[in-house]
């Protein structure tokens, strides 16, 4: 029996691979996180590899390699839309066509290295890029029956796919065919306001600043159809006929009607911070009408989510809250990258027939190192450290005692986020801890917000319309009296993009959390991605040490082993003093 499928996702961005073994993830991992550089295209060599090893098996044993779109599938649609475009931008268009052509047949050489590697047993299937987004949400949801609802920049030629998941099938309702696209009408506006194609994240956090008052102008952008779809205004955008930043993706209709463009070492005015509020509540405008047609059309009370569109954590909420769904489902890796699981787990399930087995409950699906691999690597580096009896102690204490923690355990998370495998950690009490973090640490801009990690037991006394988060997806409402009890992860409007922290899941990192409420009485840790800016989240304790080192970071509590610089953060009034954890034994 066929039991063994390669998942291979984001060939073009965020490369990833994964692998199932009847039906259970064994691994997965995006590329990004072995090569550094961050959003990884390409085929995924290294994320390969550590899957085949994870699942200690040889290529020879792969069944089935599961590839992330159709190669051929919308290409004819590219290539006349290109020739159209010829002899406005023939340099683009044609220099369009020859890269893509390039790309596709240089994918199809290496699936067929792949295949050959393993004796050339494996058999190949190329999944609709929707469909792959769509399985990756919907066949490893707890949901035998929801509907499905796709939003990227543009699959194959499809940018929204409406469909309905039924047990082992996925089948689709409705598409929306470029160039009427919502990733790319946010991915435009962001380059407008000075940000690089996938910063769409930050405008999402410099909305919470403006109002938005630019939303009636804006609704010229899109025209919203009774049959739940949409279609975009294109004279407003280029992105579709050429490239470029400032002057490439939105018109001169667009820039007469909103302004000129910000250059992006230009300061963000007013007018800046209200055009992505205005933008926001677009988007969130759009995707509630796609939401509630499909609510009607399927009947179903769960929602599958997924697409680079799915990250947006504030439209999350309101998809929770502002519909009629009953329940919400998205996988941590809803972008590109999620495509590989996507894949392997619709020819499982769809192609091959076999029946549903799995429910993804948490993201650590990376690499993992033993303790032993970390003593090897300090004693290497002559580093001083400490052996803990309980990492989970000494982290709260450090954290409690306003100390800036790296956070190193278990397997590394799947996805954008940091979810306590792999992150810093800070006192949320302390209203200073953002701009200390940031001035440390993560050199971040002043208007982005730190996220706190939350025990799941106590978010109701915390967060509006609480429900369990895992994969910090979803942005709530601080309840009005909790604010100043965690102010360095309440953003400016009152909000939260919250971690659920599941005892199931993390019991470690869930143990920590506790014990730090134990010392300070706030369930709630901040939690931000163990990275700089601009370099992918740390994977081997390695890189984890580089970057504690490189940076403001006062403590790492890596395994079992913990170091501290020994810098004393200055007292503050509520503050616990006291020496640091439950040292057994000092070495070095
Ligand atoms: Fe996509």
């Amino acid at each position: 029996m066929s039991t063994i499928i390669l998942g291979i996702g984001g060939y073009s961005h965020d490369a990833s691979a994964c692998l199932i073994r009847y039906g259970r993830l064994i691994a997965a991992v995006e590329e990004e996180r072995f090569t550094r550089l961050k959003h990884q295209p390409g085929f995924p060599h290294k994320a390969i590899e550590y899957c085949l090893k994870e699942a200690g098996i040889t290529p020879r044993e792969i069944d089935h390699i599961a590839f992330y779109m159709h190669p051929i599938r919308g290409f004819g649609n590219r290539i006349w839309h290109h020739v159209r475009q010829m002899p406005r931008f023939p340099i683009y268009s044609a220099g369009y066509l020859v890269e893509q052509s390039y790309r596709r047949g240089w994918a199809w050489f290496e699936l067929n290295q792949l295949r050959k590697l393993g004796g050339g047993r494996a058999r190949i299937h190329f999944v609709e890029h929707h469909l792959a987004h769509g399985a990756s949400s919907f066949h490893v949801s707890p949901f035998d029956c929801a509907a499905v609802l796709v939003l990227d920049g543009l699959g194959e030629w499809t940018t929204t796919t409406l469909a309905i998941g039924e047990g082992t099938q996925l089948r689709k309702l409705r598409e929306v065919k470029y160039p009427h696209s919502l990733g790319a009408l946010y991915g435009s506006v962001t380059n407008h306001l000075g940000f690089k194609t996938g910063d769409e994240y930050k405008v999402m956090g410099l909305a919470s600043f403006g109002r938005p008052i630019y939303l009636q102008e804006m609704r010229d952008l899109v025209r919203l159809r009774d049959d739940g779809t949409f279609g975009l205004n294109t004279d407003y955008f280029t992105f579709h006929v050429q490239p470029g930043r400032y002057e490439g993706y939105v018109s001169q209709m667009f820039v007469g009607r909103f302004g000129p463009p910000r250059k992006s070492d230009e300061s963000l005015d007013q007018k800046h911070v209200d055009m992505a509020a205005s933008l926001q509540a677009l988007l969130e405008e759009v995707v509630l009408h796609i939401a509630r047609y499909l609510h009607t059309e399927t009947g179903s009370e769960n929602l599958c989510i997924a697409g680079g569109v799915a990250l947006n954590s504030v439209m999350n909420y309101r998809l929770a809250t502002g519909t009629p769904f009953q329940n919400i489902y998205i996988q941590p890796t809803a972008n590109d990258a999620g495509t590989s699981l996507g894949a392997a787990y619709y020819v499982y399930h769809a192609i091959l027939g076999h029946p549903r087995c799995f429910v993804m409950e948490h993201a650590y699906w990376g690499p993992e190192y033993t303790d032993d691999q970390i003593h090897a690597l300090l004693e290497e580096c002559k580093v001083s450290y400490s052996i803990c009896n309980d990492p989970a102690d000494v982290a709260a204490r450090l954290v409690a005692e306003g100390k800036i923690v790296g956070w190193f355990q278990g397997r590394l998370e799947w996805g954008p986020r940091a979810l306590g495998s792999r992150s810093i950690l800070a006192d949320p009490t302390r209203p200073d801890m953002t701009d200390v973090v940031n001035k440390y640490v993560k050199h971040r801009e002043d208007f982005r917000p730190f996220a706190p990690s939350v025990l799941e037991e106590y978010g109701d006394e915390y967060f509006v319309n609480y429900h369990p988060s895992p994969y910090m997806l979803e942005v709530f409402p601080v309840k009005p009296a909790a604010r100043q009890k965690i102010p360095a992860v309440v953003h400016v409007d009152g909000t939260s993009r919250i971690q659920t922290v599941s005892r199931k899941t993390n019991p470690l990192y869930w143990r920590m959390i506790d014990r730090f409420r134990q010392l300070k009485g706030v369930p709630i840790v901040l939690n931000t991605s163990f990275n700089v800016r601009g370099e992918p989240i740390v994977n081997t304790p390695r890189e984890a040490l580089r970057c504690f080192y490189a940076t403001g970071m006062d403590a790492l509590v890596i395994g079992r082993y913990m170091i501290d610089k020994g810098w004393q953060p200055p007292e503050e009034g509520s503050l616990e003093p006291g020496a640091v954890g439950e040292l057994e034994v000092l070495v070095g």
